[in-house]
């Protein structure tokens, strides 16, 4: 029989998870507190960016297969399996993980509960969650009602998280019993047929993979990271040395891009709350350099910025591409492309940020910052553009045709992912984190574009 499936949150990860399970042909509802978050799913709008998340969407609203409710009565009343779908932040006053959204739900449901249900953990948890839900579960159900708790961590990058969903990596199942490892084998079978690895385990494990997994990606990109701070020091190119040890299998290309660092909802949080679950019990150096070198790179931009602008940025005006995490999301959680743009704002810069999808969140969340509706608008009368988010529309920048816009053709690729000599041929300084310093632009005009004397729009402040 095909079970009916709940999701308990509607943020990303479960709205994600909830359109995915339609995709895969179940009945789904999706249990959110935030009435206008449902109102908006419900006409078809996601809250948040994601590629091709709209589009499916819609088309599983009007199959009729996916809705979306605020009751969680009616919730437990349709589902059979509800996939646990929270956040798990990171606690106001500490590293370790805010579970309360997580055990507010079970408390809830629970009770709820009319018929025997498999709960799912998806969430980033410590270890011992799982556990301790289960316990909880037992003792909110009601008479007669059987309530099994397993875990299935949730891998999904944003920016392609409909397609991690449909076809992810591998499948994790933390589990306590056969029949659940059944009803989850089943529930997957579409990606299981299609040969996706699974590896099937305790509660207990389920939950450290993902954990281990996030600290690792984590690891990987400080450590490049501080070889490109070496290859500084040392004249040397990051670029040609992350591309050198990418080729051994053994190390390989992915997260290895050396620039500004890592953000958002995951990877900064998950890093602490690994460093909080070892406590007194092991070593956390290791994982307290990843997040030292982590921020290490932000501060090292902003020098940098500095340094571009003489030594000092106090009233110099400096246009920033770039406000997301990361490009093909409009999350500026933990962004480092917005810290940095604080801190030079701090520092007294005026600074003009402009992002192709999180202009409203980074405004929301640094209103002290102006943010432009064009590339144009943030580059014009700049002293200095800094890249910091590497959105395709940055990399397709025409240098020769954007050097007109600024009071100074100086850029740092934060990033590393525009073409150096490109933009220095084009009559830019330009500077990026771990690469050679080029001393000298050419200092040649570039041939003037057809629109180069429209007036200025934006004022000088
Ligand atoms: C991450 C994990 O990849 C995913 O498996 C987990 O489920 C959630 O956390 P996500 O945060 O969406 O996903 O992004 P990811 O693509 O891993 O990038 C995280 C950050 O690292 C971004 O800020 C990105 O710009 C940065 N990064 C990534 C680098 O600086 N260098 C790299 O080589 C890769």
């Amino acid at each position: 029989m095909c079970p009916n499936i709940a999701v308990i949150g509607s943020g990303y990860l479960g709205t994600t998870h909830a359109v995915g399970m339609a995709e895969l042909g179940f009945d789904v509802i999706a249990l959110d507190v935030d009435p206008v978050r449902i109102a908006r799913l419900r006409r078809g709008d996601p809250p948040f960016f994601e590629p091709n998340l709209r589009e499916l969407l819609q088309r599983h609203l009007a199959t009729g297969r996916l809705r979306f409710t605020t009751d969680t009565a009616e919730a437990a009343a349709f589902g059979d399996c509800f996939f646990l779908c929270v956040g798990t932040p990171q606690q106001a006053d500490g590293l370790a993980a805010d579970l309360e959204q997580l055990f507010a739900a079970v408390r809830e449901l629970v009770p709820l509960l009319r018929h025997d249900a498999l709960l799912v953990g998806k969430s980033t948890v410590p270890v011992g969650t799982a556990a301790a839900l289960a316990e909880l579960a037992t003792l909110h159900a009601p008479a007669g009602i059987e309530v099994e708790v397993a875990w299935n961590p949730e891998f999904l990058r944003e920016g392609c998280g409909v397609q991690d969903t449909l076809n992810p990596d591998r499948l994790v199942l933390g589990v306590s019993s056969a029949e659940a490892e059944q009803a989850l084998r089943a529930i997957y079978a579409r990606l299981l047929r299609a040969g996706v690895p699974l590896v099937v385990t305790d509660l207990a494990s389920a939950e450290l993979v993902k954990c281990a997994a996030n600290a690792f990606l984590a690891t990987k990109i400080s450590f490049i990271n501080l070889i490109a701070e070496l290859s500084e020091a040392v004249h040397a190119d990051v670029l040609a040395v992350a591309e050198a040890l990418g080729y051994d299998n053994r190390i390989g290309q992915r997260s290895m891009h050396p620039g500004l660092g890592f953000g958002g909802g995951c990877l900064p949080k998950d890093l602490r709350a690994l460093i909080a679950q070892l406590g007194g019990n092991a070593s956390t150096e290791l994982l307290r350099a990843v997040d030292e070198i982590n921020l290490r790179c932000r501060s090292r931009t902003v020098e940098a910025a500095i340094k571009e602008c003489g030594g000092s940025v106090r009233g110099r005006r400096i246009g920033v591409l770039g406000a997301a995490f990361k490009p093909f999301t409009d999350d500026v959680r933990d962004s480092p492309a917005l810290d940095v743009s604080r801190q030079l704002h701090r520092a007294g810069a005026d600074v003009q940020v402009y992002d192709p999808a999180a202009n409203r969140a980074g405004k929301l969340a640094a209103p002290e910052l102006s943010f432009t509706e064009t590339v144009d608008e943030a580059l014009r009368w700049a002293d200095l553009v800094l890249h910091l988010t590497e959105w395709p529309e940055f990399r397709t920048l025409d240098p020769e045709a954007v050097w007109w816009l600024v009071n100074e053709p100086r850029f740092l690729d934060g990033r590393n992912a525009l073409n150096a000599d490109h933009w220095r041929s084009a009559g830019w300084t330009f500077r990026a984190l771990g690469r050679p310093v080029v001393s000298d632009a050419p200092g040649r005009l570039p041939d003037l574009p057809a629109d180069a004397l429209v007036p200025c729009t934006t004022p000088l402040v």
